[in-house]
Order: C-alpha cells, then sequence, then structure tokens
C-alpha cells in the first residue's frame, strides 16, 4: 500500500508539491484548501498526466478535513506569502489565525502523521502547531534550513563553476535575515570552500543567502519562491517516509541543544521513519555563535507575541 500524503494549502508551494510528489510515486496524495474548487481542479489537472509519467498515486482535491484521515504525512504551507516590501514577520498575525485552524483539523483527523511546517514566520508557524496539536516534538518539524542551504550550494557551485552535486552546505538558525550560513562547513567535494574562494566572495554569497527569498520576491512581484521550497520539503519528506536518515537542517524544538530551550530553530537533525530521530550538535566558533544566538533571540520575540 503506498503511503498517503496530506497537502494543507494548495496554492504555489502546495501545487508543486502534490505534482512531485505523485509523479515520484512517493505516495497517494490529497490536497486539502479553504478555496472552493481550487484543490479539486488542480488535482484532476495533475491526475489527468499521471499516464504520460507513469504514475499511479491517486491525486484528489478536498474542502473537508475528513479527507486527510488516515494520512502518514501532511506537508502545511497554508497562509499568505510574502510580497515585495514585506518581511516573513509581517505575516504573523495572519497566519497564526489560519494555523490555528490548521493545527486543530490535523490533530483530529490525522492524529498520528508526521507533519512538516513550510508556512512562513516558519519558526512561529511549526512551534504553534506543535502547541496546538500536542503532537510529540519528533513529528513535528519545519523546512527552512534545506532551502536556505541549497540557495548557498547554489550560488558556490555557479561561482566556482562545479556540479551543484559536490557542494554541501549549512545553514542553521530562523529562516529570516538572521539566518547563519556556516562558511566552515561548506566543502565542495570535502575540500573548505575558503580554500577555494576568497574571503570577499565568500561574504557577497552568504549575503546573497540571507537575502535569497526577498530577490525572487522582488522579481516575482506577486509572491514568494515556490519551486525550490517544495522541493526542499520533499527532500525532507523523502528521508522520513523511506526511513533515509539524512542529516538536514531543519526547524527543530529544542529542548537545550546548542543552549536553546523551548524554542523552534534550525539546527541539523536525522530525519527518519521516527521523524526527527536526533539533533545533531556541530561545533560552532566564537562569531557563529553570536550569530545562532542573535538569530535565536529574534524568534523568541516573534514566538512571545503569539498568543494561544
Ligand atoms: P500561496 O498563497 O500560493 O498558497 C497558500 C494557500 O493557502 C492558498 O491556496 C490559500 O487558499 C491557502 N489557505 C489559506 N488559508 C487556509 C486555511 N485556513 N486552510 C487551508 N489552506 C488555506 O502561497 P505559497 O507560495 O504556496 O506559500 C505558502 C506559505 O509558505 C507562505 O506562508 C510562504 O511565506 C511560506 N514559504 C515558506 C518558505 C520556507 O522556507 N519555510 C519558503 C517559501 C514560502
Ligand atoms: C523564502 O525564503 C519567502 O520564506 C520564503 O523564499
Amino acid at each position: 500500500m503506498r503511503n498517503k500524503i496530506a497537502l494543507i494549502g494548495g496554492g504555489n508551494i502546495g501545487g508543486v508539491l502534490a505534482e512531485q510528489i505523485a509523479y515520484r510515486e512517493l505516495g497517494d496524495v490529497v490536497i486539502f484548501d479553504v478555496v472552493e474548487g481550487l484543490p479539486q481542479g488542480k488535482a484532476l489537472d495533475m491526475a489527468e498526466g499521471a499516464p504520460i509519467m507513469g504514475s499511479d498515486a491517486k491525486i484528489s482535491g478536498t474542502n473537508s478535513y475528513e479527507d486527510i484521515a488516515g494520512a502518514d504525512l501532511v506537508i502545511i504551507t497554508a497562509g499568505l506569502a510574502r510580497k515585495p516590501g514585506m518581511s516573513r514577520d509581517d505575516l504573523l498575525n495572519t497566519n497564526l489565525k489560519i494555523m490555528k485552524q490548521v493545527a486543530e483539523g490535523v490533530r483530529d483527523h490525522a492524529p498520528d502523521a508526521y507533519v512538516i511546517v513550510v508556512s512562513n514566520p516558519l519558526d512561529a508557524m511549526v512551534y504553534t502547531f506543535k502547541e496546538i496539536s500536542g503532537f510529540p516534538k519528533n513529528r513535528v518539524v519545519g523546512m527552512a534550513g534545506v532551502l536556505d542551504s541549497t540557495r548557498f550550494r547554489s550560488f558556490v557551485a555557479w561561482e566556482l563553476d562545479v556540479s551543484v552535486e559536490d557542494v554541501t552546505a549549512l545553514v542553521l538558525g530562523g529562516h529570516g535575515d538572521t539566518m547563519v550560513p556556516l562558511v566552515g562547513y561548506c566543502t565542495v567535494a570535502g575540500i573548505p570552500v575558503d580554500r577555494l574562494l576568497p574571503a570577499e566572495t565568500i561574504k557577497a554569497i552568504v549575503k546573497r543567502t540571507k537575502g535569497a527569498g526577498g530577490e525572487v520576491v522582488g522579481l516575482l512581484k506577486t509572491g514568494s519562491a515556490f519551486v525550490s521550497p517544495a522541493i526542499a520539503a520533499i527532500e525532507m519528506a523523502e528521508s522520513i517516509l523511506l526511513d533515509k536518515k539524512r542529516v538536514l537542517a531543519c526547524a527543530c524544538l529544542c529542548e537545550g541543544e546548542y543552549g536553546v530551550d523551548g524554542l523552534y530553530v534550525g539546527v541539523p537533525c536525522v530525519l527518519g521513519a521516527g521523524g526527527v530521530e536526533k539533533i545533531i550538535e556541530a561545533e560552532l566558533n566564537a562569531e557563529e555563535q553570536k550569530m545562532f544566538e542573535d538569530s535565536v533571540e529574534h524568534v523568541r520575540t516573534l514566538v512571545e507575541q503569539i498568543k494561544l
């Protein structure tokens, strides 16, 4: 029997998620959205393309939470996206109301599911979901670090004109301007990037990584990035569903790790059949530690504004 994957939010990211998950036959897909006809229309369109893709995965759309029953994995993208001039934090109040409804819907109808939250502001939204659902921390994780890291990897690969496959990178902290791209952990086929690129170039890449979401918003004007975020969430989904135990930067509930207690922030973790199976504590130098602490403080300020 195939896995069942419920997508809460059938907008831009939800659409790419549905298409990629179904066409890769990662599982049967149910798209839930509050807009009538939208998830049904997207699902029908994708289902009709499935024979060409050779996929037998079922794709359906719904406006009823009852249809997510039995989901093994839920990916949440419900909520407003950024427009030019907005920060992710500007979405807090609107998306908080949405996340409350979503968390209740998922808790009541898919109580055993693993959950990946994507909606912004990410660290605050995944915290909200965890608090309202009461799900254990290993089953609730946020997507941001994988996206921020793939952006960092792309910029390094383009600069060196090498395969993106050979660049690894790690971006920790909150998903916002305070994120922490770790230069010391960026390598090209195992070679530290600071032996291959001058300090000024690396500095520019770090700056671009931090502003990468805004760069896409500035070009699109009507919303934010949606293909790379979907692919990033699928990398996490695959690791859970196929028990790959990938080591990925994800927003995890820290309870003492990295000196953080009771907050979701981006840290490296092992994702497998048990969800977040372990947080890996990498050593940070003094400068990175300071940036990480500043980022955590920023997340704390946002979370303190949440009234549940
Ligand atoms: P979108 O606007 O295209 O789609 C959002 C969907 O949510 C819409 O179809 C809307 O009808 C639906 N929705 C609204 N209220 C709902 C509710 N109560 N229940 C279910 N569905 C509801 O936005 P897009 O581009 O798909 O982005 C989704 C979210 O992901 C945004 O908050 C965005 O900021 C965030 N994002 C997060 C990233 C990350 O790295 N964590 C990266 C990129 C975007
Ligand atoms: C991004 O990083 C806006 O969070 C969104 O593209």
